[in-house]
């Protein structure tokens, strides 16, 4: 089996660092690069984590590439009422010894869209970086983007609107209007992608990693616990994608035209989703995912988290 590549463009955030280590524990893809937008944290934070997180998987030698620092016309406002002040609030995690790479994400990101064969993109925060790329190289696209963002149904955010569509409206906009090969995981499959209680103390006990996430998932939970008392579990909304690329039969994808509410109302950042043809029949510039098996994707997390040592 030839490993899928993948570039993680990403804000960790607890959900992005569990992304990044379920991709390291994954023969089935293989992480060749991560960038970092602002996002749930700034972009000074968002960068240290993805290092940190690397370095404590032993994975200190895959590169990263810091990008972008604010969205394309919107104020930046990070989430720190869920991923706490560091961005991965929770266990005691030391800071990198290695820095980022000079280049500019956006150039990297250019540069491997460039590239043959192609990695396939996973876009897990604003989507600041991708669209800048796309708005910049007018030669460069990915194959393939699997990204976390946006919902059919009621946002987080706001009650229209998804945190990483929200956050950049603009960016994401650019993004789906390509028609490229574009999977849009949203909160109608991660609100149904839940990690217990049960499910973190086992990953406790399996090791530094483990015990790590186990940290993580003690914090994240306090916000999911508080805010959304009827989910039995926190969502791991980034992982659903990475989860996605070794089991696409995890999750049920439809084609879809996807258009993003870049007004300035109180709907704005909302992803309206054509999925039953009902004003774009025959001309889908994306798809969505509708439905997923939940335990499964929570076994697979767990099971893959606790190999790492
Ligand atoms: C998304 O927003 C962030 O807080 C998470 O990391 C995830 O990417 C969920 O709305
Ligand atoms: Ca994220």
């Amino acid at each position: 089996m030839t490993p899928t590549p993948i570039i993680l463009d990403c804000d960790p955030g607890h959900d992005d660092a569990i992304a990044i280590l379920l991709a390291l524990a994954s023969p089935e893809v293989e992480l060749v690069g991560v960038t970092t937008v602002s996002g749930n944290q700034t972009l000074d934070k968002t960068t240290a984590n993805a290092l940190r997180v690397l370095e404590l998987a032993g994975r200190g030698d895959i590169p990263v590439y810091s990008g972008a620092d604010a969205p394309f016309m919107r104020q930046r406002d990070v989430a720190a009422h869920v991923h706490g002040e560091s961005g991965l609030d929770g266990p005691d995690l030391p800071p990198a010894s290695s820095a980022a790479q000079k280049r500019h994400a956006v150039e990297y990101l250019a540069e491997q869209f460039r590239a043959a064969p192609k990695a396939t993109l996973v876009a897990t925060g604003p989507l600041t970086n991708v669209g800048l790329a796309f708005a910049t190289h007018p030669d460069a696209r990915p194959d393939r983007i699997v990204l976390m963002g946006g919902s059919i149904g009621e946002g987080n955010r706001t009650p229209a609107a998804e945190f990483n569509i929200w956050a950049d409206p603009e960016a994401a906009q650019r993004v789906f209007a390509e028609g490229l090969d574009t999977t849009m995981v949203g909160l109608d499959v991660t609100h149904r992608a839940l990690i217990t209680d049960a499910h973190t103390e086992r990953m406790r006990t399996a090791g530094k990693v483990g015990k790590v996430v186990a940290e993580l998932m003690d914090f994240y939970a306090r916000f999911h616990k508080s805010h959304y008392p009827d989910l039995d579990g926190s969502p791991m909304h980034d992982p659903v994608c990475v989860a996605h690329l070794i089991d696409p039969t995890l999750l049920d994808v439809r084609d879809a035209f996807i258009e993003v509410d870049c007004t300035t109302g109180p709907s704005w950042g909302r992803t309206n989703v054509d999925w039953r043809n009902r004003e774009h029949f025959g001309a889908p510039n994306a798809k969505v995912a509708l439905d997923i098996d939940g335990e499964r994707f929570a076994e697979l997390v767990v099971e893959r988290i606790s190999s790492l040592k």
